[in-house]
């Protein structure tokens, strides 16, 4: 129950990408100092087209963004990236960058003239290696690792940025459960340090246990908003995915679980 204004606010941005019938139709949230918010929905709900407007990529077509308070259109890229970092669901490389060089480009929003890493940069590159065991392969090309491991790298890179305000688009989706309940706590660590995170997932269980808050998406739209306990509901669960889904208990916590639904025929 925080009624301060979130570092990032977004108020009721809309989009319609050209030549779709498809439309993000008025959404709002905020991404408050020391919280965690999952935004969850079913393929196509708009996600990452929501957190690409909150990033300041697509201009909304309604509403405003609001970074620190500051009209995010009114913003330097430049200015825009040393405060925010957005991690997109797909990181494309035009270059097959070693993960060192790749982790030190988070660093290139708080450089001057020709970009050199100073010392204190370079003590930043390494901590975001080492937050994300990806320090190993250091001199290793991108090209060269799994889908996991360059999922860690990325990562690195835009904890590297040190912003305040973490924006990620399925920034788990590859990582096995070590590294997916390391990131979700090092998320909680970056937290309890005011920074605020806003992470698209598809793993409602991830979201119960690790998230403060929860948008749950729908065609566009916000279907509820709340702590694990409102949102994750079996009724709205069913309506919004159209599968049955079982709403259980994690026994440590008391926080819902949610399991698909029984395969058929099994007693
Ligand atoms: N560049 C684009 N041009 C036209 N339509 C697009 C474009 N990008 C996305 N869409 C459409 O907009 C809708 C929302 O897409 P979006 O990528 O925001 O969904 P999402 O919730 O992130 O889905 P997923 O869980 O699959 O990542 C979908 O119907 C998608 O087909
Ligand atoms: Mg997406």
């Amino acid at each position: 129950m925080n009624a301060t204004p979130g570092l990032l606010s977004v108020q009721g941005v809309g989009y319609r990408y050209e030549a779709s019938e498809w439309e993000l139709a008025g959404l709002s949230f905020e991404a408050r100092a020391g919280e965690i918010l999952a935004i969850i929905g079913p393929n196509g709900s708009g996600k990452s087209t929501l957190l690409r407007i909150a990033a300041g990529i697509l201009p909304p077509r309604q509403g405003k963004v609001r970074l620190e308070g500051r009209d995010m259109e009114s913003l330097p890229r430049r200015e825009v990236a040393r405060t925010l970092g957005y991690l997109p669901q797909q990181v494309q490389s035009a270059f097959d960058y070693s993960v060192e060089e790749a982790v030190s480009m988070g660093r290139f929003p708080h450089l001057a003239g020709l970009g050199f890493l100073r010392p204190e940069d370079a003590r930043i590159v390494e901590s975001a290696m080492r937050r994300t065991e990806t320090l190993e392969y250091r001199a290793r090309s991108l090209s060269r690792l799994s889908g996991g491991e360059r999922q860690r790298v990325f990562l690195a890179s835009v904890l590297a940025q040190e912003p305040r305000v973490l924006l990620l688009d399925e920034p788990t989706s590859a990582l096995d459960i070590h590294h997916q309940a390391r990131f979700f706590r090092l998320l909680r660590e970056l937290g309890g340090t005011g920074i605020a995170v806003a992470v698209v997932t598809h793993d409602l269980n991830i979201a119960s246990l690790y998230c403060d808050r929860l948008l749950l998406l729908s065609r566009g739209g916000a279907v509820r908003e709340g702590n694990a306990e409102e949102v994750l509901r079996q009724e709205t669960l069913a309506e919004v995915y159209g599968e049955s889904v079982h709403v259980d208990r994690d026994s440590r916590t008391g926080r819902p679980i949610v399991l698909p639904g029984l395969p058929g025929g099994t007693p």
